[in-house]
């Protein structure tokens, strides 16, 4: 990614690998990455799908359980009083990695499926026939069915932004459904299936411009690059923490405080709450009011982790080593002959999906797996993606900072042999 484009999408940070990344040091903080499958090293390049845990990670989730396993916000006693100040420690945490004005902007909740959820239901209470619902042609799943429901219910319009063959959307498309009409915009900031980094800070910015709030999904970007909410001035953020190198089951929601404010709350129960009578319930103030229940203590301990860890390893050393990392898998993949890249945009994260003349996803999937290697095939929960290429499904490689240049030349022999056994 160029530094101009990098600040266009919210990222920060130049893209020099300082002397201090060492790959190696970097690889043994990761246990799982020294074992064996099939007999062979494990090659992980599913790191879109779930990315893995380094071992401070683990051990904050394991201490947690071991020493301070209790209820939040809820006792007085020690343990609690411990459980507490971590989880609210962790909320500050996450606001310092997105650059969020205020920790009461983060809502911890299990991901951006639940994220998008909840802004859907919330914001949806004043949807009516009519408004519009503005999204792309590269959303997940998670991006478009909670609208489609929406819509059902409401009799509200979805308009969908196109893409072009490089799987890029022109802005100029976005200002076209852009009208009197639209009510939200909810847009990925990264494609899981095709590695697009959207151009979100002028999209917002047009968004604004007509009074429409935009929510951003960040699941596949905040493991790559620096994110800036408050630079980006974006309405809603969501976070998935699994692909975020944290425990799974785990995410936020970053909200602007006035919307959090004013949207009504999304579950009810314990701690969502001020008061409770039969006659009326007062609500907690954000983010209290969208957290109801118990929580995922350990998970958000975890996560807490997982941000130190990746600041640890700084953000301009990661998008360093991913963009190299991307370069060389895609001259590599490309020279295979019959295969094609499914995703060429100019603005690109370390996500290379493709097809291979004749040969079955399922079948790469396998054969590489039995190399050792992990990918993911399929449609990855975005079939309009692969209805707008013309293809049941891709095999896809997407690289995390704790891959090398030797991992991805053992995918490309897999899929060479791939190719001599189905020939392709
Ligand atoms: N959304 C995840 C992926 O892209 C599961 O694989």
């Amino acid at each position: 990614m160029t530094s101009s484009a990098a600040a266009d999408n919210g990222a920060t940070g130049g893209t020099q690998i300082s002397s201090g990344f060492d790959i190696d040091a970097v690889r043994a903080d990761f246990p799982i990455l020294s074992r064996t499958v099939h007999g062979k090293p494990l090659v992980y390049l599913d790191n879109a799908a779930t990315a893995q845990k380094p071992r401070a990670v683990i051990d904050a989730i394991n201490e947690y359980y071991r020493e301070y396993n209790s209820n939040i916000h809820r006792g007085v006693h020690h343990l609690s009083e411990k459980a507490t100040s971590l989880y609210e420690g962790a909320r500050k945490r996450a606001a310092r990695f997105i650059n969020a004005a205020d920790s009461c902007e983060i809502v911890f909740l299990r991901g951006t499926t639940e994220a998008v959820n909840l802004v859907c239901s919330s914001v949806g209470q004043s949807i009516k026939a009519g408004d519009e619902i503005i999204i792309s042609h590269m959303e997940h799943h998670s991006n478009i069915v909670p609208w489609q429901m929406l819509c059902n219910r409401t009799g509200a319009v979805l308009r969908v932004i196109p893409i072009n063959d490089d799987a890029e959307m022109d802005v100029a498309d976005f200002e076209a459904l852009l009208g009197p009409k639209t009510r939200f915009v909810s847009l990925v900031h990264v494609s899981n299936s095709l590695g697009t980094i959207n151009p979100v800070k002028q999209v917002i910015d047009l968004a604004h411009a007509q009074g429409v709030p935009v929510l951003i999904d960040g699941a596949q970007a905040l493991p790559h690059m620096q994110v800036d909410v408050q630079a980006l001035d974006c309405d809603f953020y969501t976070c998935s923490g699994h692909k975020t190198f944290g425990p799974m089951g785990i995410g936020f929601l970053y909200g602007k405080k006035q919307w959090l404010e004013e949207l009504p709350p999304y579950h009810g129960g314990g701690d969502m709450i001020k008061y409770v009578s039969f006659d009326k319930t007062e609500y907690n103030d954000p983010p209290f009011k969208f957290e109801a229940g118990t929580p995922n203590v350990s998970g958000v301990i975890g996560l807490a982790a997982a941000m130190d860890y990746m600041e640890k390893i700084g953000h301009d050393n990661i998008q360093a080593h991913e963009h190299d990392l991307l370069v060389y898998a895609t001259e590599q993949l490309s020279a295979i002959k019959g295969l094609r890249i499914i995703g060429t945009a100019r603005n690109k994260a370390s996500v290379v999906s493709f097809v291979l003349d004749d040969v079955h996803s399922h079948d790469i999937g396998t054969f590489v797996d039995h190399e050792g290697v992990a990918i993911r095939v399929g449609h990855h929960c975005t079939q309009p993606v692969m209805q707008r290429f013309g293809v049941p499904a891709t095999s896809r490689a997407s690289f995390a900072f704790y891959n090398t240049k030797q991992e991805v030349d053992t995918l490309a022999q897999a899929l060479h042999k791939v190719i001599d056994i189905f020939g392709a």
